[in-house]
C-alpha cells in the first residue's frame, strides 16, 4: 500500500561509479519547525531550501488551517504570515499530517495550550504509531486527548485554556516530545521545564532563540534541562533551511558501497545531535574527508568528499549514539551488510515505532538478500558478507517507509543481483528527488510497471 495513491515498485541494479556532486534537499526537521514557528510568530516569515516533502507539505496545509497564510514563491522559497502565540483559529476540518510523525506530534503541541477542539489523522503508517507519549505528558497542562485503542490516531485533542507551564522529565529519548511540550509551553504561563536524559537533536531549541524566545539549556547530572519562558511575542525570521544530513545519508552509503565512486556532498549538518552516522562510518573505516567547516542557518556544516570505501568493518555502534543517529540505522544496516564482521546496533528500540518497525523490516528484507541477521526487542546485528558480496535478488517490502526503501535501493546498487522494493512512493515524503539525485550520479534505477 502506498502513502498517497498507488504504490510504485521500483528496481536497483548494480551501479558503475557514481560521480558528481549530490545537492540533497532541506532538512526535513527544520523545514517542519520553520514553518510552525513561522505560524506562532508575528509578522512575515521568510524560508529559503524548505524541504518540499510531503510531510512537509502536510505541515503547510495545517498551519493555514490554524490561520497562518503560507505562500509558496519558488523552490523551496516560502512565506509565512504568522498569527502570533495564542492566535491560532480553531481549524474547520480533521488536520491530516499524512506519514509524519513530527507534524503530528509538534501540532499537537503546537494547538494543546489554546482553548480549541482538533482531530488528527494520518495515513495507515502513521494511524498505527503511538501519539500517548505526546498526549499523556500534555495532559500536564490540562489538555485532554480522546484517540484509538493504544493511543492511535484518529485522536480528538482538547487544547487547555488558561495554561501554566509544567516540568517534565522525557520517558522516551524523543526530540518531538521534548519540541511538542516546548511548543505547548509558549502558550502557557510561567515556566516549562524538559529534561532530557539522553541529548536529542536540538533544532526546537535553537529556534525558538532564534525567533525571540527565552530558552535555556543547563547540563546537568540529570541531563540536559531546557526551561522556556511562556507568552513570548515570537518575532518573524529569514530562515535559511540546511540540507538534510538524513537524506545525505543514502548518496553517501551508496558512494560507499559501490566501486570506483568518488562523490561530493555539500553542506552536510554536523550538529552533534544529528551527526551519528558520520561518525560510525568513520569508525568504520569509510573514506570520507569533511572539508570547508562552518555555519550555514545557524547549524554547523561541512562539505563531504566521499570515496568507494572496500575495506569497511562491521563495529559495536555505541548505544549513547542512537539519538543523534536514529533515522540512519536502516541505511546503516545496509553498510554493515557489505562491510567484514558483525555490526552490533543495540539500544534501538525506537526503530520498532517508526514510520514502520525498522528492525522487522530491515532483518526481513537483508535476509531476502541473503545476509544473516539477528534481532531481539532492542537491538540488531548484522553479519557483514564484505564489499560486492550481498547476493540481493529479492523484493523488499517498504511498509510505506521512506527510508527503508531508499535504503533497499542502495543496497541494490551494490548487490550481485537487482534488489527490488515493493513501493518506492513514500519516498516523495522526504527526499522527492531521491530518483533523479541518483541516476544523475549514475544509479542504475528503474522503475517496474504493475
Ligand atoms: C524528529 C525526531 C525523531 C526523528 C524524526 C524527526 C524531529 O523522532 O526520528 O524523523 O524532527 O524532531 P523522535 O523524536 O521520535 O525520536
Amino acid at each position: 500500500m502506498s502513502a498517497h495513491g498507488t504504490a510504485q515498485p521500483m528496481t536497483a541494479r548494480k551501479s558503475g561509479p557514481l560521480q558528481g556532486t549530490a545537492l540533497v534537499p532541506g532538512d526535513k526537521s527544520i523545514s517542519h519547525r520553520s514553518l510552525i514557528f513561522g505560524a506562532m510568530a508575528l509578522g512575515e516569515t521568510k524560508v529559503t531550501g524548505l524541504l518540499e516533502g510531503q510531510d512537509v507539505l502536510d505541515t503547510a496545509k495545517a498551519m493555514q488551517a490554524f490561520g497562518a497564510t503560507v505562500t509558496r514563491h519558488g523552490l523551496g522559497e516560502w512565506s509565512v504570515l504568522g498569527v502570533g502565540v495564542g492566535g491560532f483559529q480553531e481549524p474547520a476540518d480533521l488536520i491530516d499530517c499524512g506519514n509524519s510523525g513530527t507534524g503530528v506530534r509538534l501540532i499537537m503541541g503546537t494547538m494543546a495550550t489554546s482553548p480549541m477542539t482538533v482531530t488528527f489523522t494520518g495515513d495507515a503508517s502513521l494511524r498505527k504509531r503511538p501519539m500517548g507519549r505526546v498526549t499523556e505528558p500534555l495532559a500536564g497542562f490540562g489538555t485532554q486527548a480522546y484517540g484509538r485503542k493504544g493511543g492511535r490516531l484518529p485522536m480528538t485533542v482538547v487544547g487547555a485554556a488558561g495554561a501554566k507551564g509544567i516540568r517534565h522529565t522525557l520517558k522516551v529519548a524523543s526530540a518531538q516530545v521534548k519540541s511538542a511540550l516546548l511548543l505547548a509551553g509558549l502558550n502557557a504561563t510561567g515556566e516549562t521545564v524538559v529534561i532530557e536524559r539522553e541529548p536529542t537533536r536540538d533544532h526546537s531549541e535553537r529556534m525558538l532563540l532564534g525567533f525571540g524566545a527565552q530558552v535555556n539549556v543547563e547540563k546537568s547530572a540529570e541531563g540536559n534541562i531546557i526551561t522556556l519562558t511562556g507568552q513570548p511575542q515570537l518575532r518573524a525570521q529569514s530562515v535559511a533551511v540546511p540540507r538534510d544530513p538524513s537524506s545525505a545519508a543514502f548518496p553517501v552509503c551508496a558512494a560507499l558501497l559501490v566501486e570506483g565512486s568518488d562523490i561530493f556532498v555539500p553542506g552536510v549538518s554536523q550538529n552533534l545531535t544529528r551527526n551519528g552516522l558520520y561518525l560510525t562510518l568513520v569508525d568504520m573505516g569509510a573514506d570520507i574527508e569533511f572539508q570547508n567547516p562552518r555555519t550555514e542557518g545557524g547549524e554547523p556544516v561541512a562539505d563531504l568528499r566521499v570515496r568507494f570505501s572496500d575495506n569497511m568493518k562491521g563495529i559495536e555502534v555505541p548505544p549513547e549514539r542512537a539519538p543523534s543517529m536514529i533515522d540512519e540505522y536502516p541505511i546503516l544496516s545496509v553498510v554493515a551488510a557489505c562491510a567484514t564482521g558483525k555490526t552490533v546496533m543495540r539500544g534501538v528500540k525506537e526503530l520498532r515505532v517508526k514510520e514502520s518497525d525498522r528492525i522487522d523490516a530491515m532483518a526481513r528484507g537483508l535476509e531476502a538478500c541473503g545476509v544473516t541477521i539477528e534481532e531481539d526487542e532492542d537491538t540488531l546485528i548484522v553479519h557483514g558478507l564484505g564489499a560486492g558480496n550481498v547476493p540481493g535478488g529479492a523484493t523488499c517490502a517498504t511498509h510505506i517507509d521512506h527510508r527503508i526503501a531508499m535504503s533497499f535501493l542502495v543496497l541494490g546498487m551494490a548487490s550481485k543481483n537487482p534488489v527490488s522494493v515493493d513501493d518506492a512512493s513514500p519516498i516523495a515524503t522526504s527526499f522527492p528527488i531521491f530518483e533523479s539525485l541518483m541516476t544523475g550520479m549514475g544509479a542504475r534505477l528503474t522503475r517496474e510497471n504493475h
